[in-house]
C-alpha cells in the first residue's frame, strides 16, 4: 500500500482573503521549503540534543558538581557549550531569519496593491480607529520580535500593512499548518473552551486585549454576533490589516482600535469577556500587572477573562526548560523567560481577583481535519506552539 504522503501543507492551501498577498512561483517554492525545513529541523536533528545532554553534557555537569542540574540557568553554559546544541541552534535561527526574509521581500514587491486592497476596505469605516499619536512601548520598541523586521508596529509606506501582510503569509511555515488554514487555531480553541465550560455565557460586549491582525478574534466574532468586540492593539499595520480581513471575510461586529491596553479609554465593568491570545510573552514585567489590573477594572460583574498562552516552566526538568526558553535566548522574545517562572494566579491575585476566581486550564487546537498532515511534529503534544496551549483565567462575582 502507497504510504501516506506526510508533511506540512503547502502554502497554496493556506486560507485566502480580500488582502492575503499573493505569491510567485519562487516565492512560494521557498515557503514550501522552509515549512519543510522547519519540520526537518525539528523532528530529524532537534531529538540529537536529547543524545548530546545525556551522553555529554549530563555526564560533564555531573562530574563538576556531583549532582544533576535543578534549573535551565546553570545548564545553559554547558549545552551551549556543545557543538550538537550550536549546530541546531543556529540552523533554527537561521531558519526564522529566512522565513522573514522570504515574507518580507513577498510583500515588499507588492506593498502598493496590498495597501491598496487594504485601503479600499478600511476607508471611512468606523470600526477601525487609529490613533498616529500613540507611544507604542519600550518593551515593543527595543527589539525586532521574533526576528520580524520592524517588528508589529514599524510603517515604511502610508497606510502600510506590510509587518501584518509578512506576519499572516510566513505563519504557516513556522507552525507546520498546526494554526489551521486561517491561523485561528487559538481563537477557535478558546470558543471550544467557551462551549464546554461556559455554555451559558451571552456576552454583549468582549475585549480582545493585543489582538494583532485579527486572527484569533474572528472566531469569537462569529460565535457571538450580536457582540460587539473591541480588538486593541498598538501596531497600526496590525489593525489596518486585521480590520481589512475581516471585513473581506464577512465579520463585521469588531472594532480595531489603535490603543495601548495598560491603559484603555472604557468606563468600569465595560466588558463580559476579556480575552487575550499569545499576548502576554510580549508584554514586560512591568506592564504585566498593570493590563491586569486594567482586566479586573474592566471586567463586568458575572465576567470573564481568558488568556491563551506559551506554557509556565513550573515544575519541567531543567532540560526541557531550557529547550522551551530558546526563543528568549535566540529569537528576540526578551520578557519570554521571565514570564514563563511566573505564576499567574498569584499575579491576577496581586491585580484584584479573590484567589477562588482565577483559574489555570488547557485549551486544545481545533483546526480543519483535512489541513495539517501528519508532519511528525505531533501537534497534540507539543504544548505552547499549536496542538494545545496553556490557559489562564479569572471571573468576578456577579
Ligand atoms: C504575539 S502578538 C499576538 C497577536 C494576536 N493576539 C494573535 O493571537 O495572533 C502580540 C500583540 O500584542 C500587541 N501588544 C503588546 N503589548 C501591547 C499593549 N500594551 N497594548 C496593545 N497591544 C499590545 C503587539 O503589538 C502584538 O500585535
Amino acid at each position: 500500500m502507497a504510504k501516506e504522503m506526510v508533511g506540512p501543507p503547502p502554502w497554496t492551501d493556506v486560507g485566502r482573503h480580500g488582502v492575503f498577498p499573493d505569491g510567485t512561483h519562487d516565492e512560494i517554492a521557498r515557503f514550501n521549503f522552509l515549512a519543510s525545513l522547519n519540520v526537518h529541523i525539528q523532528t530529524k536533528v532537534f531529538p540529537g540534543n536529547r543524545l548530546a545532554y545525556e551522553k555529554r553534557v549530563l555526564p560533564r555537569f555531573q562530574a563538576e558538581h556531583g549532582r544533576e542540574p535543578q534549573t535551565r540557568h546553570e545548564l545553559r553554559p554547558y549545552m551551549e557549550d556543545d557543538g550538537y546544541w550550536q549546530t541546531w541552534s543556529s540552523l533554527r535561527r537561521s531558519y526564522m531569519e529566512m522565513r522573514q526574509e522570504n515574507g518580507r521581500a513577498m510583500v515588499l514587491r507588492q506593498i502598493d496593491e496590498l495597501n491598496a486592497k487594504a485601503r479600499a476596505l478600511n476607508e471611512g469605516d468606523p470600526n477601525l480607529e487609529l490613533d498616529p499619536d500613540l507611544e507604542v512601548p519600550r518593551y515593543l520598541t527595543g527589539v525586532d520580535t521574533h526576528c520580524m523586521p520592524g517588528s508589529y508596529y514599524t510603517e515604511v509606506t502610508d497606510d502600510d500593512v506590510s509587518a501584518a501582510a509578512n506576519y499572516d503569509c510566513g505563519i504557516f511555515a513556522t507552525t507546520g499548518g498546526l494554526l489551521g488554514r486561517y491561523n485561528d487555531g487559538g481563537g477557535r480553541a478558546m470558543v471550544a473552551w467557551i462551549r464546554a465550560n461556559a455554555p451559558d455565557l451571552r456576552p454583549t460586549r468582549i475585549l480582545d486585549m493585543g489582538c494583532g491582525l485579527g486572527h484569533n478574534t474572528v472566531p469569537l466574532a462569529k460565535l457571538f454576533p450580536e457582540a460587539e468586540i473591541i480588538a486593541l492593539d498598538v501596531a497600526a499595520p496590525m489593525l489596518r490589516y486585521g480590520h481589512a480581513t475581516a471585513k473581506s471575510m464577512g465579520v463585521t461586529n469588531i472594532r480595531f482600535i489603535q490603543e495601548n491596553c495598560e491603559r484603555t479609554r472604557f468606563p468600569d465593568g465595560h466588558f463580559d469577556l476579556i480575552v487575550t491570545a499569545q499576548f502576554w510573552h510580549e508584554t514586560s514585567r512591568k506592564a504585566l500587572p498593570a493590563l491586569l489590573r486594567e482586566i479586573h477594572r474592566l471586567m463586568a460583574p458575572g465576567g470573564l477573562h481568558l488568556s491563551l498562552e506559551q506554557p509556565h516552566y513550573r515544575g519541567m526538568p531543567a532540560y526541557d526548560a531550557l529547550i522551551r526558553d530558546w526563543d528568549a535566548h535566540y529569537n528576540n522574545e526578551p520578557f519570554w523567560t521571565t514570564l514563563h517562572d511566573m505564576n499567574m494566579v498569584d499575579e491576577m491575585v496581586k491585580a484584584g481577583f479573590r484567589p477562588e476566581d482565577c483559574f489555570e486550564t488547557t485549551f486544545v487546537g481545533q483546526i480543519e481535519r483535512d489541513f495539517a498532515k501528519d508532519d511528525g511534529m505531533d501537534g497534540g503534544k507539543d504544548f505552547g506552539r499549536g496542538g494545545q496551549w496553556y490557559g489562564f483565567g479569572s471571573r468576578k462575582a456577579a
